[in-house]
């Protein structure tokens, strides 16, 4: 089994950060090519166009390896919600269809189909929370429902970002593929870790960014495009998403057709090398490690936590409805918050969503680390333990920010 690759992260030892699905320390290696990359910055004059060029095809092939695409079906993008802005661009959602989300998805993609659906006459159809927490189930009922509008598109998360619930991809995509229903992946909780396979699925699009699982920066996020969509308008309109608009050349607009695949979709100013690189060396590394040697390894870590729970009155999600690197805990006394900020308090880092405490361990944690935070939440839940201050304290604030 992959051990704990701590030594690469620049993580204290009284430190216990189990928040990837926020946000993931950045290797030293991605902290060092940061660095590189800022001071190539500082002399512009060395850069030429191959490095450029280089820099955009490493990163687009790092991100095309993580779903078994090919890098010219993958555009560099900087946020999910620009992904989504592009496929809400480029695919048609008819008049009286219905476009499927599930209850509290991240707003990403959510929020780009409530907003067009009264221009464009078709209704989102939000799923609530089963009750056993069986995502898929619930999404494939959701589509046959009798009587109801015909489903157009379903735009969802792989895996839930506050319950930690995974979605079956490839009944999903089975289903939706037979009744001519179009599927949206926002991978940003899975990608990385869980296999995603863009030929066997055959999705319209999926989307991800690198600062979480991929141990990447911010800005960085990637979009896969089916062939099928490749001839729609990108969001923005770029020189290099055009066959010859060149700047060094005697005509500027020599050919304003678009360049083929899924380039055309990059976004304006792709040569943020120094990020660029960063995001490189995180999906590289994740790739190296490979899904079963991490999903071995961060599932031991949440079932370890399971285990050292058991005989205490929380909830914890049926093993096979939740995905292996996130677990959520419901507590019968109320929202996870005054617990999370009592363990931030102890330098052990969780999140509060949504009233539960989502636990999101990576490879960088291990053993101690979870160990911890057990014996750290036994104690806090123990009968006579001293009441929740109200109060936030500064460090609980410093570590949950307001990302998903
Ligand atoms: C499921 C999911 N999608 C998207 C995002 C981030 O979206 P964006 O890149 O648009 O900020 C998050 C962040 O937490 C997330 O959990």
């Amino acid at each position: 089994m992959l051990v704990s690759q701590r030594a690469l992260f620049d993580i204290p030892r009284d430190v216990c950060f189990l928040n990837a699905a926020s946000w993931s320390p950045l290797p030293l290696a991605a902290q060092e090519a940061g660095r590189t990359g800022a001071a190539r910055k500082g002399r512009p004059w060395l850069i030429d166009q191959d490095f450029a060029t280089s820099q955009y095809e490493r990163a687009r092939h790092a991100a095309a390896q993580l779903i078994n695409a090919q890098a010219s079906d993958v555009a560099l993008i900087p946020s999910v919600s620009y992904g989504l802005a592009t496929a809400a661009k480029v695919l048609t959602v008819p008049a009286g269809s219905r476009v499927l989300t599930l209850a509290d998805d991240h707003s990403s993609p959510v929020l780009e189909w409530t907003t067009r659906a009264g221009p464009q006459g078709f209704t989102v159809e939000t799923l609530q929370r089963p009750s056993n927490g069986d995502w898929t189930e619930a999404l494939i009922v959701a589509i046959a429902r009798p009587g109801a509008a015909r489903v157009a598109l379903a735009s969802v998360s792989s895996v839930h970002w506050s319950d930690g619930g995974m979605l079956d991809l490839g009944k999903v995509a089975g289903v939706l593929r037979s009744c001519g229903a179009a599927l949206l992946i926002d991978a940003t909780q899975s990608a990385g870790v869980l296999p995603l396979d863009v030929c066997a699925l055959d999705p319209d699009f999926v989307v991800f960014p690198t600062y979480k699982w991929l141990v990447g920066p911010y800005g960085r996020a990637f979009l896969y495009v089916a062939r099928r969509h490749q001839d729609g308008i990108p969001l923005e309109q770029t020189s290099y998403g055009r066959r010859d608009v060149r700047a060094d050349a005697t005509t500027y607009f020599a050919d304003t057709r678009y360049v083929d695949g899924a380039r055309r979709f990059d976004m304006g100013e792709r040569d943020h090398f120094i990020s660029l690189e960063m995001a490189s060396i995180g999906m590289e590394t994740m790739t190296q490690w490979g899904n079963a040697a991490v999903v071995a390894r961060l599932g031991a870590l949440t079932q370890r936590i399971v285990d050292g729970l058991r005989d205490i009155d929380v909830g914890v999600p049926d093993g096979h409805v939740r995905a292996p690197h996130i677990l959520s805990l419901t507590f019968p006394q109320g929202p996870a918050n005054p617990l999370v900020e009592r363990l931030a308090a102890q330098g052990i880092y969780v999140a509060p969503r949504l009233g539960r405490m989502r636990i999101s361990p990576h490879v960088y944690n291990d053993e101690e680390d979870v160990d911890r935070f057990v014996a750290a939440l036994r104690e806090l839940l123990a009968p006579g333990a001293r009441r929740v201050s109200p109060e936030r304290s500064t460090t609980f604030k410093r570590s949950c920010g307001r990302d998903a």
